[in-house]
């Protein structure tokens, strides 16, 4: 053979042979990467267990973490501590005294329980238990009524409704008409036990069943006090561009009461669940818990519902005589939902999940964090979503916000304890009680918004704009107040002077 081979690769047998191996590798490769995508959808599709049959029974957050392990794992990661610059109830073992930290508050709340033990938050996992150990409760008288925002008692309301009368069995839907009325009667006795015994009735903290349909795992709300709430918002006509069914709503007839749980989408949901707990109410043994939102979610209009607000023995609404002055004043509780309503981001449809339980993967799957905390901690997936600027930017303009409005509120404080401090030495002075009656209006006043932006827990954040000028309103009755008192006096107290520069 003189003709030389011909070279290997050119040989029809092994070009062949070559190309049929890499079709197979390229087929199994395919076949791999195949294999692996349907197992990360299916994993993706498999965001429950089905171990448990779930049931309106089921209160143990533990049962339902057989199906839903993840969530059930970040849930109870809310132990987890932190402290952020003006969020958190702090890392160390100790809890972090807001009165301790601001002695003001020992002035403002003169004669009231929040005088005596007053803390930052902290996670949900500590809301049973905290409220149990609280001076508040330990040394002072405290209705069953507190209960309803610090443990599930979904089912404990049931169980007393159906001993009190109300029609039908634990296993009703909760939709359901005779689940309703267990509910609402079982709410209204236990509100008025006393606290020691109310507590008896409860085991957990907030757990799925009080945000979770147990057959369906869609978003609902359980709280009493929300359902009432919310009704008396949408019958009072105020404008919530924020919160579409309600407008939607009220274009209707009107005969059915407003139920988020038929009328709200899904994304209100995702905000009213926390509207549960995260809002001013009166929790107090002269009538059943309520929220105050029969004329509006605004400072002002809460405060013109308490100020036309009779308790059954015919006396206006007041949380507690300042221990001073005598005023009749108000004390502000968490109004989240409320100042929320206020800000931008409601307006343009961003919930508190968004933020506060933003989606995290987990492999090929997609969950919402339940490790309920501070957006601060977790900035790449509860803020850079939508904003696409750096976490650091994003922190510096949150904080930004937050300095602003502690030195506003700071100065505020001031206003109300310098005048009180004019209103007890007026008093000392002789000065005649009655003509010190539309002063004591200028310290409910201030008191009322120093505390609304005080007792909310964002330090201005969910709505700055809002909170500066519930501020600014704030020191001007204060100093209204101090004014008006030295006309009265004819002379200066002097106290007025010693604001701060
Ligand atoms: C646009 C994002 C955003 C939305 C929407 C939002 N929040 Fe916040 N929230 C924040 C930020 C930022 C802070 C400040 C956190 C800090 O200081 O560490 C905060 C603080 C809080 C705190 C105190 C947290 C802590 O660590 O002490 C609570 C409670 C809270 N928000 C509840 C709510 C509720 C309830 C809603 C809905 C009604 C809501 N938030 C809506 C961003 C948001
Ligand atoms: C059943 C009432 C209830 C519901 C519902 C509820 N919370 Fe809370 N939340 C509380 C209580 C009570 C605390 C304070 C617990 C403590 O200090 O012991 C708290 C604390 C917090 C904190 C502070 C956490 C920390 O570690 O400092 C944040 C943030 C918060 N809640 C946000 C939310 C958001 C967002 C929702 C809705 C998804 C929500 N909460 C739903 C009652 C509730
Ligand atoms: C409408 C819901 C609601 C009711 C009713 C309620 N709380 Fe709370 N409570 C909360 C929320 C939300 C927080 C977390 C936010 C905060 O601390 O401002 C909280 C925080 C607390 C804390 C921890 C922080 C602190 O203030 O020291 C204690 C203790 C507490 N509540 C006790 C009580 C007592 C006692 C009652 C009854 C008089 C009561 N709560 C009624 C919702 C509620
Ligand atoms: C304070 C209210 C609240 C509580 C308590 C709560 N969840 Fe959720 N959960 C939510 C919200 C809000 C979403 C987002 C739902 C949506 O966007 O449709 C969610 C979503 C889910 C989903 C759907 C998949 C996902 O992660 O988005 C599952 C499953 C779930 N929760 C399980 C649980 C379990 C299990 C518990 C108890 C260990 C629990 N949840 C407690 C508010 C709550
Ligand atoms: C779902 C989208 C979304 C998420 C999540 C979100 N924002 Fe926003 N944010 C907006 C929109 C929309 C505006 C209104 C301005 C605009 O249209 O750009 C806004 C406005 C703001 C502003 C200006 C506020 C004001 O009152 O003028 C700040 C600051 C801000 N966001 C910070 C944050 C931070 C911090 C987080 C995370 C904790 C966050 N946002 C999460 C959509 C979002």
């Amino acid at each position: 053979m003189t003709d030389s081979k011909p070279a290997l690769l050119a040989r029809p047998a092994v070009r062949m042979g070559l190309i049929a191996a890499g079709a197979a590798l390229a087929t199994v490769l395919v076949m791999a990467l195949y294999s692996n995508v349907t197992k990360r959808k299916a994993e993706a599709r498999q965001t429950s267990f089905k171990l448990m049959d779930l049931d309106e029974k089921t209160v143990d957050p533990a049962q339902w973490g057989k199906n839903f392990p993840r969530q059930y794992d970040a849930y109870q990661r809310t132990l987890e501590k932190y402290g952020t610059k003006y969020g958190g109830g702090g890392s160390e073992g100790l809890l972090r005294s807001k009165i301790a930290e601001d002695p003001r508050l020992v002035s403002i709340f003169d004669g009231y329980a929040f005088s005596i033990d007053y803390n930052q938050r902290q996670g949900h996992a500590y809301m049973l238990d905290d409220q149990r150990v609280t001076k508040r409760v330990t040394e002072r008288k405290q209705p069953g009524s507190c209960l309803h925002c610090h443990a599930s008692n979904t089912v404990a309301f049931r169980e007393q409704g159906l001993k009190q009368g109300a029609p039908g069995t634990l296993d009703e839907a909760f939709t359901s008409p005779n689940a309703q009325a267990q509910l609402m009667a079982g709410f209204e006795a236990v509100c008025k036990l006393p606290y020691g015994e109310a507590t008896k009735l409860v085991k957990h903290p907030v757990a799925c069943i009080d945000c979770h349909d147990p057959k369906s795992m869609q978003l609902r709300v359980t709280k009493p006090g929300f359902i009432r709430g919310i009704d008396a918002l949408a019958r009072s006509g105020e404008p919530v561009p924020h919160l579409p069914s309600i407008e939607k709503w009220r274009k209707g007839d009107k005969l059915a009461n407003y139920d988020a749980n038929r009328d709200a989408s899904r994304q209100e949901l995702r905000s009213m669940v926390c509207g549960q707990c995260h809002v001013e109410y009166y929790c107090g043994p002269k009538t059943t818990l309520f929220f105050p939102w029969n004329k509006g979610l605004k400072v002002e209009q809460i405060e013109a519902y308490y100020d036309d607000y009779k308790f059954p023995d015919g006396h206006r609404f007041f949380d507690w005589k300042h221990g001073k002055t005598g005023a009749e004043v108000l004390k502000a509780q968490h109004p989240e939902f409320e100042m929320w309503s206020q800000g931008i981001h409601a307006r343009s449809g961003v919930s508190c999940a968004d933020c506060h339980m933003p989606y995290v993967r987990e492999g090929a799957i997609k969950i919402s964090d339940h490790q309920v905390r501070s957006p601060l901690l977790n900035i790449s997936r509860s803020c850079q979503t939508c904003h696409r600027f750096p976490e650091e930017e994003l922190k510096a303009r949150v904080e930004a916000i937050q300095d602003r409005t502690k030195a506003l509120m700071n100065r505020a404080e001031d206003a109300v304890v310098q005048l009180i401090a004019d209103l007890e030495a007026a008093k000392k002075g002789g000065l005649d009680e009655a003509k010190l009656a539309p002063i004591l209006e200028f310290q409910r006043k201030a008191q009322w918004r120093v505390d609304f932006v005080n007792a909310e827990n964002s330090m201005g954040f969910h709505a700055p704009q809002e909170a500066a000028r519930i501020l600014g309103e704030a020191i001007d009755y204060g100093r209204q107040g101090q004014l008006a008192l030295r006309d009265l006096a004819g002379t200066s107290s002097g106290s007025a002077a010693k604001g701060r520069k």
